[in-house]
């Protein structure tokens, strides 16, 4: 049976985490979250005292990892590096930080795209990240690019890091995000961009389930549903 692929690429806070699970769970498929691996190896690079700028030892470490991701009972996903369950320290926002400084690096991302591909499975694959669509599944039959204006990016950011217990104001907050999404975009190797053939969504004035239903009925159309 054919794998289908669904791929939703955008900056952070444009919404792609929550529709991207939802829109998995009605259709079935199997998902991605390709930050969690780029977060994960900031982590160990951080663990294991690598500079982050080094490309060589970055990649390296890249190659040689040892992560898991695994389903809970309740349907979230536990990820674990060296066995530890480090879930919830992955979504700090330093750590988004040092991911996008590794994800500069051209050998790091090679080292990572068998990795990503193994998520492809039947009956299908929503993949969000940031070159889903571009580099990592370009023969993928729907390709999304969801954005939203800055404020609104900060915003949402900043309510997803309370809701975790990290105490940060929104100006910090708006700050980060701003670089890390310049990091992302101006990068040489796999920048942040829409693939040709992606729609794109901005969703600034959109609530979650509208961006969950808005895909529902794109995908609908597309006749990704069995
Ligand atoms: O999606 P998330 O915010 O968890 O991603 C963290 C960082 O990982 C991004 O800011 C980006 O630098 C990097 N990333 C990437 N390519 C992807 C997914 C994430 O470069 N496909």
């Amino acid at each position: 049976m054919s794998v289908r692929i669904i791929t939703l690429d955008g900056p952070s806070g444009a919404g792609k985490g929550t529709a991207g699970i939802g829109l998995a769970k009605k259709l079935n498929y199997y998902y991605l979250d390709s930050g969690a691996l780029y977060r994960l190896l900031a982590l160990a690079a951080q663990r294991h005292k690598v500079d982050l700028d080094n490309q060589s030892a970055v990649t390296t470490l890249a190659a040689h990892f040892d992560i898991d991701f695994k389903n809970t009972a309740i349907g979230a996903m536990q990820v674990l590096l060296e066995g530890e369950d480090v879930t919830r320290e992955i979504r700090m926002e330093h750590v988004a930080s040092a991911a996008s400084r590794v994800a500069m690096h051209a050998g790091v991302r090679s080292a990572l795209v068998d990795r990503q591909r193994l998520f492809a499975k039947s009956p299908g694959l929503v993949a969000d990240g940031r070159d889903m669509g571009t580099v990592i599944f370009p023969d993928a039959e729907l390709k999304i690019y969801l954005t939203a204006s800055s404020e609104v990016r900060a915003s949402r950011r900043h309510k997803q890091l309370l809701e975790k217990g990290e105490n940060v104001s929104l100006h910090a907050v708006r700050i980060q995000v701003d670089e890390r999404d310049e990091r992302d975009r101006s990068r040489k190797s796999s920048p942040l961009r829409p693939a040709a053939s992606a729609i794109q969504i901005d969703t600034s004035a959109m609530s979650a389930e509208e961006v969950l239903n808005k895909l529902l009925e794109i995908a609908v159309i597309r006749g990704l549903f069995h």
